[in-house]
């Protein structure tokens, strides 16, 4: 792991800001509202001291929230550490405790409530959920998909999406959902290291009103498919959109009608058997599948749905973030559906066919927590008050946001102008591999900082170390590090064991005295009331529009363009995407850094990631900035990108080719 690529906050004259700013923001406070308080689900401060006091076996209250066809033995095994077990002995289903336990009690009240992009509305009570799902699990073992076998879907948010991934949860089948504004390669990519053999995916979707074609992309990615694949296509775009089924590819609603009324039993799940797989970006090229499991992973999202979030059953819920990472899969689909919630899905864009699409659906479904990200609260904010203003917001009694840092100004903006200054705001930090929120106030029981994400959640043992592991006195910039397991962790990335330790492991552990620490690749800082405040990714990984991606996987799509000799990728800040991507070329001889290679390097990075990695800037230049020992200075590039103070050069090998680089990005 590189801790140069840290963008610059271990260096004194940062660390000094970053004091500063600290102070600022500790001058600020909100206390939970009183109201809020009054029906919170957690509204005792001594969770804190139950769980550091009873640790692990606090973490039966989590288990608590589902329903087991077998008791487990024990909380925690950690004799294999860091391959740690929950609940062991333990047997549930997903789905089972999704759905089916939901029946008697909210049969008839709505579990999904989705609106298509063109204003559509289609709403799945229990009931209609529970029936869709059971069809679908049986067209699924219907077409051979057995027990652990992997199943892709690449769809976008289409009601097809949980159910799918629901009726996989019931056979025992684990779901790999690929973001559906992935390219055909990364599909490819994924397909191939999960061996996967089954995808489900659709004709196209709306996008601002128009059709968009999806199965051609998902057609192209299976030609670089090793294996045989059966594919299930759901039609989406009906009419507007005609499409012919090849080989081997079935229509969703055919096969739904070929299994009316057929029930399936769920399938009793060992609390270690794997649920779903869910692939990100990491230091090298190549995605990492991270491995999650029944019983951790839903009593995790469970419970921190129920503490956090505050759901509860009668409530509307709506997470606008999109199904196919993490966020959608624990905060739509899991945690909201084991508690017997009703969870909003859109399909759409926040701005069609108007900036005020958001409220008009908190208005018309009188949604009760809203979750979203900075990115979109920074869109919002730029649009101004008046498209807030036009609605009705005041259903709603919880706020959060995910994804990046946010900070205080979009934060407040959020609590005043969306949430009335009534409703808490949840800051919530955590990540893929985490499963569930890891850093965050108790709404009721906690106040909020904007800009901190708050104290670790009950349980949790989040800390700022420096770079030999010692803590750091608070206001110091350091790492941050998870010095004990909690159920909704990743087990394993799959079939690499290896790398989940190198990737996780290796950094703070002792493993001679057994002890592991978990190392999450972000820098932080702590305050005086222990708030944690996240600052950012301190890998090789940039966050655009909460999007993890991968500097290595965009430099080497890169390079593949004839033409080009060397490639180095950075994040750069952004007003709305929070980074952006910027890249510097160096072409071979022969070739000129002219617009045509200009666009065939960002065609190239469209193919094989998907839209969200455009580059936002493609600098050529002759030669990168390097150290003495030839490594490419990143952090350098990161400042001539921000356009930030470039310091002392000297000490590199080519000093001055900074300053060219420099010109020609202020240049453009
Ligand atoms: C990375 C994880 C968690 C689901 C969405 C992203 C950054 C996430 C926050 C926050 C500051 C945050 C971190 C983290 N991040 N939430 N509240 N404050 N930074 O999941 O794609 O796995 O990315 O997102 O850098 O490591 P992900």
């Amino acid at each position: 792991m590189e801790l140069g690529g840290y963008s610059g906050a271990m260096s004194d004259d940062d660390e000094l800001d970053v004091e500063l700013e600290a102070r600022l923001e500790e001058a600020e406070e909100f206390e939970p509202p009183e109201a809020f308080v009054e029906q919170a689900n957690v509204t005792d401060e001594s969770i804190y001291e139950e769980f550091e006091e009873n640790w692990p076996d606090a973490w039966e209250r989590a288990a608590d929230l589902l329903d087991w066809d077998e008791d487990y033995d024990q909380v925690l095994d950690d004799s294999e550490a860091p391959f740690y077990e929950w609940f062991t002995g333990g047997s549930l289903n997903a789905s089972a405790n999704c759905v089916d336990r939901h029946l008697d009690e909210r049969g008839d009240e709505p579990a999904i409530e989705w609106v298509g992009e063109l204003g559509e509305e289609r709403t799945y009570t229990y009931e209609e959920l529970h029936r869709e799902v059971n069809e679908f699990a049986a067209v699924l073992r219907e077409q051979g998909v057995e027990e652990d076998d992997v199943v892709t879907m690449y769809m976008p948010m289409i009601p097809e999406l949980p159910i799918a991934m629901l009726a996989c949860a019931r056979i025992g089948a684990p779901h790999a959902v690929v973001f559906a504004g992935f390219s055909a390669d990364a599909l490819a990519t994924r397909m191939n290291a999960a061996d996967s053999e089954h995808l489900i995916t659709c004709d196209g979707y709306y996008r601002r009103g128009d059709a968009l074609e999806h199965l051609d992309k998902a057609e192209e990615g299976l030609e670089q498919v090793d294996q045989a694949v059966d594919t299930i296509v759901v039609d989406r775009l009906e009419d507007d959109f005609d499409h012919e089924l090849g080989p081997n590819q079935s229509d969703y609603h055919d096969l739904l009608a070929d299994q009316e009324g057929a029930e399936v039993e769920p399938v009793e799940r060992d609390a270690e058997d794997m649920l779903f797989l869910m692939y990100t970006s990491g230091t090298t090229g190549k995605p990492k599948g991270v491995k999650h499991t029944t019983g951790g992973y839903l009593a995790y999202t469970a419970w921190t749905s129920h503490a956090v979030l505050d759901i509860k059953s009668e409530d509307t819920y709506w997470c606008s973030a999109d199904i196919g990472w993490i966020t959608g899969h624990s905060y739509i689909v899991y945690g909201p559906l084991a508690l017997g919630t009703t969870s909003v899905m859109y399909e759409g864009t926040p701005d069609y066919p108007e900036k005020d699409r958001m409220w008009e659906i908190v208005d018309d479904h009188d949604v009760t927590q809203l979750y979203t990200a900075p990115t979109a609260i920074r869109a919002f904010m730029k649009w101004g008050q008046e498209y807030p203003d036009k609605h009705d917001l005041s259903s709603l009694r919880l706020l959060g946001t995910v994804g990046e840092p946010i900070n205080p100004r979009a934060w407040k903006w959020y609590y005043k102008h969306i949430g009335n200054e009534s409703c808490p705001v949840v800051d919530t930090w955590w990540q893929t591999e985490t499963g569930g929120m890891m850093i965050t106030t108790l709404p009721a029981v906690k106040n909020m900082k904007p800009g901190s994400a708050g104290p670790p959640l009950p349980g949790i043992d989040a800390r700022i170390v420096d770079e030999s592991g010692n803590e750091v006195d608070a206001g110091r910039a350091g790492y941050l590090t998870v010095n004990n397991p909690w159920p909704g962790m990743l087990r394993t990335l799959y079939k690499n064991d290896e790398r989940f330790i190198s990737e996780y492991w290796n950094e703070y552990s002792d493993p001679d005295e057994d002890e592991w620490i978990y190392f999450p690749e972000d820098g932080a800082k702590i305050d005086e009331d222990g708030y944690i405040t996240v600052l950012g990714r301190v890998d090789d990984v940039i966050n655009v529009s909460g999007h993890r991606l991968g500097t290595m996987e965009i430099e080497s799509a890169i390079v593949g363009v004839s033409g080009v000799a060397e490639a180095a990728v950075v994040g750069g800040d952004h007003e709305m995407k929070g980074e952006a991507v910027y890249t510097y070329v160096i072409t071979e001889d022969g070739y000129e850094g002219d617009e045509d290679l200009r666009q065939e390097i960002i065609e190239s990075v469209e193919d094989s990631i998907g839209p969200i990695a455009r580059p936002e800037a493609v600098v050529f230049t002759h030669e990168l900035p390097k150290t003495r020992s030839g490594k490419i200075m990143r952090r350098l590039l990161e400042d001539i990108a921000n356009g930030d103070d470039l310091g002392n050069t000297s000490t590199l090998r080519n000093p001055e080719v900074v300053e060219e680089i420099a010109e020609k990005v202020q240049g453009d």
